[in-house]
């Protein structure tokens, strides 16, 4: 299990739902949503549906990075326990602030098509974050690179099923018999 896991993608891909429940399905793993280190003026951007810049990002992100730095130094004193983020990390010079004090970050992306986000975020309440903004979350974002250590999955299915495809690619590397077409080397391969 790598030190720390950042689930990344678009908003209503599942971060912050699968990120718990993945951080519950490993022991002793610590969670944090990257929503609750904005800023409040981040949040109230978004909430009257405007994008972020990489600006108003900018301080999010180091926000993001010193998280992890402090709990990846934590978890190795308590004898190695996984910190998870659920951080949208949408471009690749976002991820590389998170990796920059985490060297052994492993990403991983939570995909869809924009059909089926826009129906989970349709169907979601009582969040800030305000449908309209998908689009320029699509826009937004960047795929796993070849030399960035992660993978991507499909989210086309119950929460529970996620998180098996996602400990798969954490333990192995290799997809789940029967999982295949779920399970893709977003970005270096998990051989
Ligand atoms: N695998 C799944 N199957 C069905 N519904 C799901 C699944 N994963 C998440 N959902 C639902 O989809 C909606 C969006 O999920 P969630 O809020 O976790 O997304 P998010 O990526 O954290 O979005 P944001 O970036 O806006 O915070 C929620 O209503 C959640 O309950
Ligand atoms: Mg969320």
């Amino acid at each position: 299990m790598p030190e720390a896991i950042v689930v990344m993608g678009v908003s209503g891909c599942g971060k912050s739902t699968v990120g718990a429940q993945l951080a519950a399905a490993i022991p002793g793993a610590i969670f944090m949503d990257a929503d609750d280190l904005h800023p409040a003026a981040n949040k109230a951007r978004m909430a009257s549906g405007v994008p972020l810049t990489d600006d108003d990002r900018e301080p999010w992100l180091r926000a993001c990075a010193t998280w992890l730095a402090a709990e990846i130094a934590g978890g190795a004193q308590a004898g190695g326990r996984p910190a998870v983020l659920a951080c949208s990390a949408l471009r690749r010079r976002y991820r590389d602030v998170l990796r920059a004090g985490a060297p052994d970050l492993r990403f991983v992306h939570l995909h869809a098509d924009a059909d089926l986000l826009a129906r989970r975020l349709d169907g979601r309440r009582g969040h800030f974050m305000p449908a309209t903004l998908l689009a320029s979350q699509l826009q937004t974002l960047e795929g796993l690179q070849p030399d960035e250590a992660g993978f991507t999955v499909d989210i086309d299915a119950e929460p529970q099923q996620v998180i098996r495809r996602v400990l798969a690619g954490l333990s192995a590397g290799q997809p789940v018999a029967g999982d295949e077409p779920a399970f893709r080397g977003g970005g270096q391969r998990l051989l």
